[in-house]
């Protein structure tokens, strides 16, 4: 039966939505400058190849295009979001980077993707999927719109493994993020469902068993900054 957590992951976007015009002020700082990194060594993770299209889902911002667009073994991107107000600012941020030819957002949800079969040669997640309602479906519907040879990569939150970092780590997420985040986004509670989603969700072997399970091989989790973050990478074959 649905609870009210999860009919309000259902809805995340919304949420998205509220936080919107605070959201890459409130990233670097709480991430204290740590996400930008993470997003430069996504790229590295890319696959072989020349004229990659990548399909971004939960691109809100559009903080991964921006980055990614930098490798020029990159043809064209394409961003996916709920949110309109999120990709709005992506747009503004597009423009005045001046990739509007190399990089189109549009409307578009990362479960049910709004793409034929075989239809990109990467698709990338930055810290979306633990929002979607079935992370198991939008799995087995990456499979199906990558091309063969195909990559999805996908950066989410982790638990650190080492105690001491653990407990830095969860005192931060459930008292200092929820604090800060709240007040300065001016959301009543964004920041606290958000720390919520992070500690429920599966990571390391869990997650590569999901991605198994929608059909990737060469599976491969990379872990960022003493494991408070991983980029998980499977292949179409
Ligand atoms: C934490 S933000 C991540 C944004 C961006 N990828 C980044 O790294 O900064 C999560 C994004 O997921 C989007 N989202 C939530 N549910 C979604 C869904 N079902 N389909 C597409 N986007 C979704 C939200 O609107 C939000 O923009």
């Amino acid at each position: 039966m649905a609870n009210q957590y999860t009919t309000r992951k259902k809805e995340s976007y919304k949420i998205f939505d509220d936080i919107a015009p605070t959201y890459d002020f409130l990233n670097r700082i709480l991430s204290l400058g740590i996400d930008v990194r993470w997003r430069k060594k996504l790229q590295q993770k890319l696959p072989q190849g020349k004229s990659l299209e990548i399909l971004d889902m939960a691109s809100g911002t559009a903080d991964v295009p921006l980055s990614l667009i930098e490798n020029k073994r990159i043809s064209h991107i394409t961003g996916i979001d709920l949110s309109e107000e999120m990709l709005s600012i992506g747009r503004k941020k597009i423009e005045k980077a001046g990739h509007e030819q190399s990089i189109q957002l549009q409307t578009g949800c990362g479960v049910n993707i709004p793409f034929e079969k075989a239809s990109f040669d990467v698709i990338t997640v930055s810290f979306g999927i633990r929002n979607f309602k079935d992370p198991q479906e939008s799995l087995n519907n990456m499979h199906k719109v990558l091309r063969p040879g195909g990559r999805a990569l996908i950066m989410e939150f982790s638990i650190p493994p080492n105690p001491v970092f653990k407990w830095i780590y969860f005192f931060y997420f459930r008292h200092v993020l929820p604090f800060v985040g709240n007040i300065l986004s001016g959301h009543k509670d964004a920041y606290t469902y958000l720390n919520q989603t992070v500690e429920d969700f599966p990571y390391g072997d869990e997650f590569l068993g999901m991605m198994k399970k929608a059909g990737f091989k060469n599976l491969k989790a990379t872990s960022l900054t003493f494991g408070i973050a991983n980029i998980y990478q499977g292949d179409k074959c």
